[in-house]
């Protein structure tokens, strides 16, 4: 008897995205740039979001260039407003469905515990920690709209051991506040 395995299939008829919608946030650099270039690749319709304008548009035209859909714009995901107004513009773009949420973006500041400021909390707390809280919550309607959603988070080894990151980002990427 015949076995009917995935083998005969190419890699783009067993891992499609097509049809699928995403959100990644701090798609212009690093691992979210890698990471819209992988769901745009298997063809998914990619929204990105960046605060640097000029960088933003250039990943914009090279994604063109390359044959994919991904489109952007600009956005401080620290800030609620800005966090609100990309909600709104992901959900027209996508017609109030989205697959996909990637809460990519997250930064850092080194320093001994005994020397952060309450400015340095608040910064990395609404960077890496409130935004993703706040997208996941914005996002909630569009991902139950399109029936089958997924929502990750860019973590870091540094929230589940101790590494020499700085104590305030191990808290923000604690695998437990997810
Ligand atoms: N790199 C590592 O070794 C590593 C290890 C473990 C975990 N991670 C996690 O992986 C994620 C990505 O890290 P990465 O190293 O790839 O970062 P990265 O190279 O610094 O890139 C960050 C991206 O996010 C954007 N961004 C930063 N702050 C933003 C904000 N407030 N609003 C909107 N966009 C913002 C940046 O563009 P603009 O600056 O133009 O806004 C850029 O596109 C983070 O959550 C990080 O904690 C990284």
């Amino acid at each position: 008897m015949a076995a009917h395995t995935n083998t005969q299939y190419s890699r783009e008829q067993r891992w499609s995205l097509h049809g699928m919608t995403a959100l990644v946030t701090g798609g212009t650099k690093g691992i979210g740039y890698a990471i819209v270039e992988e769901l745009a690749g298997l063809g998914a319709t990619v929204y990105t979001c960046s605060r640097n304008e000029v960088q933003l548009n250039e990943c914009l035209h090279e994604w063109e260039k390359k044959g994919f859909q991904v489109s952007g714009s600009v956005c401080d995901v620290a800030s609620e407003t800005d966090r609100n107004e990309l909600a709104n513009k992901v959900s027209s773009f996508f017609d109030g469905k989205l697959n996909i949420l990637i809460n990519n973006v997250g930064t850092n500041i080194w320093k001994p515990t005994v020397e952060y400021t309450t400015g340095d909390f608040s910064f990395l707390m609404k960077t890496n920690l409130e935004s993703a809280y706040h997208m996941c919550q914005l996002a909630h309607p569009l991902l139950k709209a399109s029936g089958a959603a997924n929502i990750v988070f860019i973590s870091s080894v540094a929230g589940v051991v101790l590494l020499d990151t700085g104590s305030i980002y191990a808290a923000t990427k604690d695998v437990n506040c997810y």
